[in-house]
């Protein structure tokens, strides 16, 4: 409706419409109410002034059904605001399952993409069109954050943690990128072009040159660190086995269960004492201050590949025989 609108950026996700309707929605009912307000108060002003015969103010009871409605009328608005607000808050926290992975790292002053398969991009990120795509991202300094105008989408990246994100745009072209949280000196300057492409060209643009993909960087340096000495494909040895434990809950040995998600990944590799799987003596070092951020999240690509544990002879026999 408002597409050729100058006041409204483009609208090129599956939730812009959503957006801006409860958008338009709340500026259409403040709008109203500050009119009423103003109108009022004049009507007041000048019908009540001041008038030599009449000094003294006079108290007036209001009618019981006045009181009623401006208490109840306002209460239906706001809980109208609300519902319609957390609905949307909702859909738009709910990652789609066949959304498509992008990792994202951010710091003063440019943004880092890089794709599974291994292509890396600055300041610049291509997607595919009608395909949702999740973005993890993680600071490499201080806060920043992710804007997304056309997708009407924005996340704040924290040095500490993973966010995602996610969209399905639905248009191709080229839309703005933009740092949403004031950064340092060149904040303004932390701004890039997100290209919507045809499925077609974005597994083109995807074949064209990489230095392997995400996985196997993180497996190059899962050796590197020398993770693989401690955490082998048989659960005997000091280390839990990793195959097959992304996204799967996990017992500690404080009885806590937790899921193993990307920021459990993350913490436990940073910071190995704060969450110790049962069972497991809690030897690891920290890799706190050695691993970046990309890294980091190449590791985690590696990890989350890692398919199921392959079954030792007498688990799969005494399951074939259940
Ligand atoms: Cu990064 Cu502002």
């Amino acid at each position: 409706m408002f597409d050729d609108f100058p006041l409204w950026p483009e609208r090129a996700s599956t939730i812009a419409g959503h957006v801006d309707a409860l958008f338009i929605f709340l500026c259409v009912v403040t709008g109203v109410v500050s009119l009423l307000i103003w109108i009022a108060l004049f009507y007041f002003a000048i019908k009540y002034r001041r008038r030599p015969d009449n000094e003294l103010a006079q108290e007036i009871e209001p009618p019981k059904i006045l009181e009623m409605a401006w208490v109840v009328i306002p209460t239906i608005i706001f809980l109208g605001m609300f519902v319609w607000g957390g609905w949307l808050y909702f859909h738009m926290q709910a990652v789609p399952a066949n959304a498509l992975d992008i990792y994202a790292t951010g710091r003063q002053w440019m943004w880092k993409f890089q794709h599974p398969s291994g292509q890396r991009e600055i300041n610049t990120l291509h997607v595919p069109v009608n395909r949702p795509v999740r973005i993890v991202l993680a600071s490499e300094d201080v806060i920043h954050s992710l804007f997304f105008p056309a997708f009407r989408t924005k996340v704040d990246v924290l040095p500490s943690r993973y966010r995602t994100l996610w969209f399905e745009a639905t248009k191709t072209g080229s839309y703005h990128i933009f740092c949403a949280e004031y950064c340092g000196t060149l904040h303004s300057g932390m701004v890039g072009w997100v290209h919507v492409m045809e499925p077609t060209e974005y597994q083109r643009w995807l074949a064209g040159g990489s230095e392997g993909s995400m996985a196997s960087q993180g497996e190059q340096l899962f050796q590197k660190y020398a993770c693989n000495t401690c955490h082998t494909s048989d659960s005997t040895t000091r280390g839990p086995v990793l195959a097959g434990l992304f996204g799967k809950q996990v017992q500690m040995t404080d009885g806590r269960i937790v899921t193993a998600d990307e920021n459990y990944i993350r913490e436990s590799i940073l910071n190995p004492q704060a969450k110790i799987k049962a069972g497991f003596p809690p030897i690891m070092p920290t890799f706190q201050g050695q691993v970046n951020e990309e890294d980091l999240l190449k590791l985690l690509a590696y990890i989350r590949s890692l398919g199921e544990p392959t079954l030792p002879a007498t688990t799969t026999t005494t399951k074939v025989t259940k």
